[in-house]
């Protein structure tokens, strides 16, 4: 294979905005075709775009020859589905997070992953990003010395009625849409997993979906808190506190492209003068994901984000619905 051809479902915003541009002018990959529920809505996403196919259906991009990897940004409740469509007509695929919607899920996705030895993973961007691969060097330098406390917080308004995050049906609410972030990064930087956790939701009285959450996770060497909101002002920021030092990553999520990412050290000051400010060059994390998928697809090596990471993200993501519905702490392990 030269270059993977990478086929679309669905005109998502994220993928006309975020995805397909960043994957521009590579010589490892190229986007070849969109589908849409609406020939008309594929059309002018791909003539926007530079996309050289347009489809009025998912099936039809699911079944081009000329594809070989499906990227599948769906309403979060279509994940699955047609992740193993695209397995079962031997296309490799990148599904946006949250993958899943249920662990149990995962399990029929990794079976039918390793039937078709094809390529399957989760689109957190974050796992590719430069300044989360320092932050995690940094951990793992001991600089910071013991880390023993983690913070996180991310928030946005929205009150949109059409919106899928607005819709239970769809799999909407912070946890799935937001929550699934300070989860994922504190996995990905520490290296280790949750043993248990506890969790306090608020729903929004006309959605049914959760606006504001707040979660307590054990980890074997740190405790965790993070609060998610999808009707706060936006506001993002993750904290790793260490014995000697700590890290705060300013952007964690939705890192700028025409800005360097800033990590900052605190030495401990409380005036905030000692503050080491570590700058990344720019880059863009959607085209770092695009890159890392496609070469572990070109030089068959490990996708950036597993079915099995998945699999563990979801199942603490469902841990914390559990856990605020039947307030109590539930057990990970
Ligand atoms: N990694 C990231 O940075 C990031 C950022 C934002 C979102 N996401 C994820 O990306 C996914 C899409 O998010 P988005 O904000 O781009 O959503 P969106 O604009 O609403 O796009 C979802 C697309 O799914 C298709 N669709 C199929 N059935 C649908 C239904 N019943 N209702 C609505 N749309 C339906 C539509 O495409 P057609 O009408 O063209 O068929 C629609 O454009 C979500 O899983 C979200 O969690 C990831």
């Amino acid at each position: 294979m030269k270059k993977v051809r990478w086929g679309v479902l669905g005109a998502a915003k994220i993928a006309r905005e975020k995805v397909i541009p960043a994957m521009r002018g590579s010589d490892l990959y190229e986007v070849t075709a969109i589908g849409s529920r609406s020939l008309e809505k594929a059309k002018t996403a791909a003539s926007q775009l530079d996309i050289p196919k347009s489809y009025g259906s998912y099936e039809e991009v699911i079944n081009d020859p000329d594809v070989d990897a499906i990227y599948n940004p769906l309403p979060n409740d279509l994940h699955v589905s047609y992740t193993l469509k695209c397995i079962q007509a031997g296309k490799h695929v990148l599904c946006e997070k949250p993958f899943a919607l249920k662990a149990s899920d995962l399990k029929s996705v990794i079976s039918a992953r390793d039937e078709y030895g094809v390529k399957v993973g989760e689109a957190f961007m974050v796992a590719s990003n430069p300044q989360w691969i320092r932050v995690k060097e940094i951990i793992g330098s001991g600089d910071l010395g013991k880390i023993k406390a983690v913070q996180g917080f991310f928030s946005y308004f929205n009150r949109q009625e059409d919106n899928i995050r607005n819709k239970p049906e769809n799999g909407g609410g912070g946890v799935w849409d937001i929550g699934c972030y300070p989860v994922f990064t504190s996995r990905f930087a520490l290296g280790e997993e949750p043993q248990k956790l506890t969790a306090l939701l608020d729903f929004d009285p006309d959605f049914g979906t959760d606006q504001l959450g707040s979660v307590i996770l054990q980890y074997p060497s740190a405790q965790m808190t993070f609060s998610i909101s999808t009707q706060l002002m936006p506001y993002q920021r993750m904290f790793f506190f260490g014995e000697k030092k700590a890290l705060e990553v300013r952007i964690p999520f939705n890192a700028p492209i025409d800005q360097p990412n800033e990590i900052h050290i605190h030495h401990g000051d409380i005036t905030g003068h000692q503050v080491e400010v570590i700058q990344m060059p720019i880059s863009d994390q959607y085209t770092k994901q695009a890159d890392d998928f496609s070469r572990a697809i070109l030089e068959d090596k490990e996708v950036p984000v597993s079915l099995e990471s998945a699999y563990q993200n979801t199942r603490i993501l469902e841990a914390i619905f559990q856990a605020a519905k039947e307030n109590r702490w539930v057990a990970l392990t």
